[in-house]
């Protein structure tokens, strides 16, 4: 799926449409998502980054269920990093993925919360939340010799903050030779931006998807040398 320009804006506007808001007031706020056949329910607070839904998370979610053929998650091993509310690991999680969303401990008590509302007797397989800071115990936390993931999924992880390296570095850790990372990239300031190019000294990129609207970019990413050949239009 790699929408041209016209059908940018009609796409990205289809995207956001399966956001939601509660028709009344209640003493939480909570937004909803219609995603994988379910209404989505997610708390959330105003303090920090990961306490609000990102729209590269809907973008993320869009592709996953409109591409669930080509990219089936049935019984796949998935992680999920700065996963924030926990939306996209919910939606992983309703298509059939056992997931591990993760994220700082500071953000895992409503992750936690929005995780098993949404998920609790609805899902094949129970998803964990747990913590990762990006960089920190990572061989401790998650073994090279045990964790294998076939997936990696990220949404809107780079931004103005000063743990760049460590993300890398985390990407490096967590993939295997045949693991797919899927990362929704938000472009903003160009300081940030250049992490693409050193992402690319580790991984091959191919764009699957492209908002302009959004500044939005959805990547398909592997070790380097892992991708099979893709029309080269396709390639960044
Ligand atoms: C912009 S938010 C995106 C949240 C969610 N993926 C979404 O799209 O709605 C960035 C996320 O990265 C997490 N994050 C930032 N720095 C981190 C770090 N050093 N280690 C782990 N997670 C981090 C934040 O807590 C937050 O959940």
């Amino acid at each position: 799926m790699l929408p041209g320009e016209k059908e940018d804006e009609q796409l990205a506007a289809e995207i956001m449409r399966r956001r939601f808001f509660p028709a009344l007031i209640t003493h939480k706020a909570w937004e909803g998502f219609h995603f994988a056949g379910h209404e989505i329910r997610i708390t959330e607070a105003t303090d920090c980054y990961g306490a609000v839904v990102w729209p590269s998370a809907l973008v993320l979610c869009y592709f996953l269920e409109t591409n669930s053929k080509q990219y089936n998650l049935v019984d796949k091993n998935v992680i999920e990093i700065g996963a924030g509310t926990g939306l996209v690991s919910i939606v992983a999680s309703l298509l059939g993925a056992l997931v591990t969303a993760t994220d700082l401990p500071e953000l895992l008590g409503n992750l936690q919360h929005n995780v098993l509302r949404n998920t609790k007797l609805k899902c094949k397989h129970q998803p964990r939340v747990k913590e990762l800071s990006w960089g920190i115990d990572l061989e401790k936390n998650f073994p090279r010799s045990s964790c294998h993931f076939d997936y990696i999924l990220a949404a809107d992880v780079v931004y103005n903050h000063p743990f760049l390296d460590e993300l890398l570095l985390t990407f490096d850790h967590l993939c295997k030779n045949d693991t797919v990372i899927l990362w929704a990239m938000k472009f903003r300031l160009d300081k940030e931006n250049q992490f693409v190019g050193r992402f690319q000294t580790l991984f091959d990129l191919e764009v699957i998807s492209n908002f302009p609207s959004l500044n939005i970019t959805l990547y398909k990413a592997m070790r380097k040398g892992r991708m099979k050949a893709r029309p080269s239009k396709l390639m960044v």
